[in-house]
């Protein structure tokens, strides 16, 4: 172990939690099931007394309160160091969060933005929380298999210079396909015009602890970074981190705001310990642990091509427009050989072994490995219930899946997505929807990238290719009605 890799080998933030339920503490203090014993049996049984114990408020002595730095501030410390960032900051609302953080943030300096078009959810959430006019930038789509992969450096270019005034640039690699940007390239970009590069790296937060594994946002330049580390480094449902790159363009003080401003005032000491011990494991095991991962990952990728009628997503996408690289941890199969789509092979395979999947579309199904999973026994078994998912429903003469057609143009921004949600609303028949605003998104699945956002005009031909769409078996995430009888929008 290396010298730096012994001064990450502690834990302190979940040292002082163990320390302080280790010596019978008289709890006169939040959580009431003080310590587990106040807690309904059914759940002390299934979590354990110990888990319980650890279940402490925020301010306590000894933990993240007294003389500094504290255990709560040594373990951030540690973890900036570990992701190579000025500063780090533990979530508890998962990178959702960090998202909705970020736009607050981001706002102290203007009032628009270049925003990925396919950003996350949270994404959209903080525009509306923050105010900020976007400035949408199209991912690239990828025609064969009908999903959207990252954004190309020259749509930032001409977003960016579409927006002159534009606060920052906020993008979103990896994808969920596992596609990964160039964002060294899109740094260079938005630095060349002065403004911060965000991205939304929730599922690479991983990436900075294996050579063989595309380069991490912070290494590459970005300002600020959104990492979900509970997706794939292994830290507790909900919890995440927001990186500060050193020498950011983003003020450290007003992401500081921001992230106070977007948590609870009891953060759930369980997920900030956890992010303390996944960071540990991440800097002292992890790169062992990935090596593991990605040859086993790289033998069931050669078991599944195998199979007639499968193929995989893995670096040969790289090239393709809006692919730079491609992160391995995800398993990505193109079922577009097979006489069944991704939304009927995934209930089949829950049914032959009980395979659950992170995410399944038309064409693709996405399985997810975390980056220390001790026993792989799930790749094999994946690629045995597969096999015999292919058998019972067969191969596809023909090859392909019908090809989705190429979306309409965006309507037009009639307000920002923070006016459309909080104006007064009504809710309208879609055949009597065109030409009114949008308080609602509606993003037709595959591929995913949001067709309406709130804000934007409805067109008579975007109403028409969602209700296409749904007609040829894909599905409208973000509206109130998925049928699309009716669609929420602006009181004008
Ligand atoms: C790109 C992206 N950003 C942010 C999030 C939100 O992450 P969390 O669930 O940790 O809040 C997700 C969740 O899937 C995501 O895919």
């Amino acid at each position: 172990m290396g010298a730096s890799e012994e001064h990450q080998a502690g834990t302190p933030y979940l040292d002082a939690l163990r320390e302080y339920a280790g010596r019978d503490p008289a709890r006169l203090h939040v959580p009431g099931h003080k310590g587990g014993q106040g807690a309904d049996e059914g759940l002390l049984e299934a979590l354990g007394e110990r888990a319980l114990a650890l279940d402490i408020p925020a301010l306590t002595y000894g933990v993240d309160l007294g003389p500094e730095p504290n255990p709560f501030a040594r373990a951030q410390t540690l973890a900036a160091e570990a992701w190579g960032a000025a500063r780090a900051w533990f979530l508890v609302n998962g990178a959702s969060q960090g998202n909705l953080a970020a736009g607050l943030a981001l706002a102290h300096r203007g009032e628009q933005v270049v925003v990925q078009r396919n950003a996350h959810s949270s994404t959209i959430d903080a525009l509306v929380l923050s105010g900020m006019r976007p400035t949408f930038a199209a991912p690239e789509l990828d025609p064969e298999l009908g999903i959207a992969h990252c954004l190309n450096p020259e749509t930032l270019r001409r977003a960016l210079e579409l927006t002159p005034d534009a606060a920052g640039a906020w993008i979103v690699s990896p994808t969920y396909f596992g596609a990964v940007a160039d964002v060294r390239t899109l740094a260079g970009i938005a630095h060349e015009r002065g403004v911060p590069l965000i991205v939304d790296e929730a599922w690479g937060a991983h990436l900075a602890f294996h050579e063989r594994l595309p380069e991490h946002a912070l290494a590459a330049g970005a300002d600020l970074v959104i990492s979900s580390t509970h997706k794939i480094v292994g830290s507790l449902t909900q919890s995440a981190m927001l990186h500060l790159a050193a020498g950011s363009l983003m003020n450290e003080q007003e992401v500081d705001r921001a992230v106070t401003l977007t948590e609870s005032t009891s953060p759930s000491s369980l997920l900030l310990a956890s992010l303390d011990a996944a960071r540990r494991a991440a800097v002292t095991g992890g790169r062992a642990h990935l090596s593991r991962t990605m040859d086993a990952l790289a033998r069931a990728r050669a078991e599944i091509r195998t199979i007639e009628g499968l193929d995989v997503l893995d670096e040969r996408l790289v090239g393709r427009p809006g692919v730079f690289a491609y992160d391995p941890l995800r398993l990505a199969i193109d079922v577009r050989g097979v006489a069944a789509s991704g939304y009927e092979l995934a209930p089949l395979l829950r049914e032959l072994d009980d395979i659950n999947l992170e995410l399944y579309g038309q064409n693709v199904l996405v399985a997810v490995f975390g980056m220390a999973e001790r026993s792989l026994t799930e790749a094999g078994r994946l690629v045995r219930a597969l096999s015999a998912a292919v058998a019972k429903v067969g191969v596809e003469p023909a090859g392909l899946h019908t090809s989705f057609a190429d979306a309409p143009p965006w309507g037009e921004l009639a307000m920002t997505p923070r006016a459309a949600y909080l104006g007064p609303q009504e809710v309208v028949p879609a055949e009597h929807a065109a030409g009114r605003i949008a308080a609602e998104s509606l993003a037709t699945y595959p591929p995913g990238i949001p067709n309406v956002l709130p804000g934007e005009r409805l067109t008579t031909e975007t109403l028409a290719y969602i209700r296409s769409a749904l007609e040829q078996g894909g599905s409208v995430r973000g509206a109130s009605d998925r049928l699309l009888h009716t669609v929420r929008v602006v009181v004008e």
